[in-house]
């Protein structure tokens, strides 16, 4: 099976003031055209500096990245990139953000075109009564809303997301979340993003991508995700195999992701759980 994009001994090694550091090593990585991908991983391991990769905005130091059946070499509007906060001129409105990115991509289009693309998904992500406001007038939320649509309304091949709701609080990531999957469902786009959250993985994916601890960070476990789509949450953490793969991602995310190291367990003490701290305190969030 010829898969969309492949990730293939792919190597990162930064110079530092100490000398070569070797971040991620032989990272293999396949994923299908219209797959949703998480990777998930401890602070510091290396998911950024994979995804930017991708991206095209951080140079490879080994290994190659196909997308397409072509090798990838630097940035280019056939990804779309979202970070923690979407970086949007202060000076135009949401819609001239988005437009911004749409003219460039689709010049052949007419204005009017261009015009309903912008407007669609600036009110698919909940912006419809927003869409000529500032950024300055706009919440961190709604920045972001604004983030997600500028990505989708470029049409893609792949969309990459580095922990984009990572600043948000709960009630605003679930509202995201939910957004996303509805774009992902409606547009197919074959999706890599980058979290820490482990409801959000299961909620969203179709595969978690685990990540061993760096340095010399690879894939440590994939986990296919199985529940039914379209995905409704609380169906989803209602699955008879939803707390089951939830303990198998915490189990990796607390004791083999440091399985690389001799010594697991200074390493274990030195990075106090803050994962799994987490986990628990969204797990104790009443779910109905
Ligand atoms: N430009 C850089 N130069 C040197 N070291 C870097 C650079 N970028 C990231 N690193 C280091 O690489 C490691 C992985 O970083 P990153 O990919 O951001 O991790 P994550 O996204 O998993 O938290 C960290 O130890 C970080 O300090
Ligand atoms: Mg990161």
């Amino acid at each position: 099976m010829s898969h969309h994009v492949e990730l293939s001994e792919l190597t990162k090694v930064y110079a530092t003031p100490k000398g070569p550091a070797v971040i991620v090593q032989d990272f293999n990585l396949r994923i299908a055209k219209g797959e949703f991908v998480t990777l998930i991983g401890h602070s510091g391991c290396g998911k950024s500096t994979v995804l930017s990769m991708l991206a095209g905005l951080n140079d490879i130091t080994g290994g190659v990245i196909v997308l397409g059946g072509k090798e990838l070499v630097g940035a280019g509007p056939d990804r779309g990139v979202v970070f923690q906060s979407p970086s949007l001129l202060p000076w135009f409105t949401a819609f001239e953000n988005v437009m911004l990115g749409v003219e460039q991509v689709f010049f052949t289009a007419s204005a009017e075109e261009r015009r309903e693309i912008v407007e669609y998904y600036l009110t698919v992500v909940g912006l419809g009564e927003s869409m000529h406001k500032r950024p300055a007038e706009l919440s961190q939320g709604m920045r972001q809303r604004v983030g997600i649509a500028r990505a989708f309304a470029l049409k893609p091949k792949m969309l990459l997301l580095d922990e984009p709701f990572g600043m948000l609080d709960s009630l605003t990531r679930y509202e995201l979340q939910a957004v996303l999957l509805k774009l992902w469902r409606e547009n197919r786009i074959t999706t890599l993003m980058v979290t820490h959250d482990v409801d959000e993985a299961l909620y969203l994916s179709d595969r978690v991508v685990c990540m061993t601890d760096g340095p010399e960070a690879e894939v440590g476990d994939i986990i296919p995700v199985a529940f039914p789509r379209p995905r409704e949450r609380q169906a989803v953490m209602d699955h008879p195999d939803y707390y089951p793969l939830r303990e198998r991602l915490i189990e990796f995310l607390e004791i083999h992701a440091h399985s690389r190291k001799s010594a697991v367990s200074a390493t274990f003490e030195a990075k106090p759980g803050v994962i799994s701290d987490n986990v628990r305190k969204v797990a104790t969030v009443p779910v109905s």
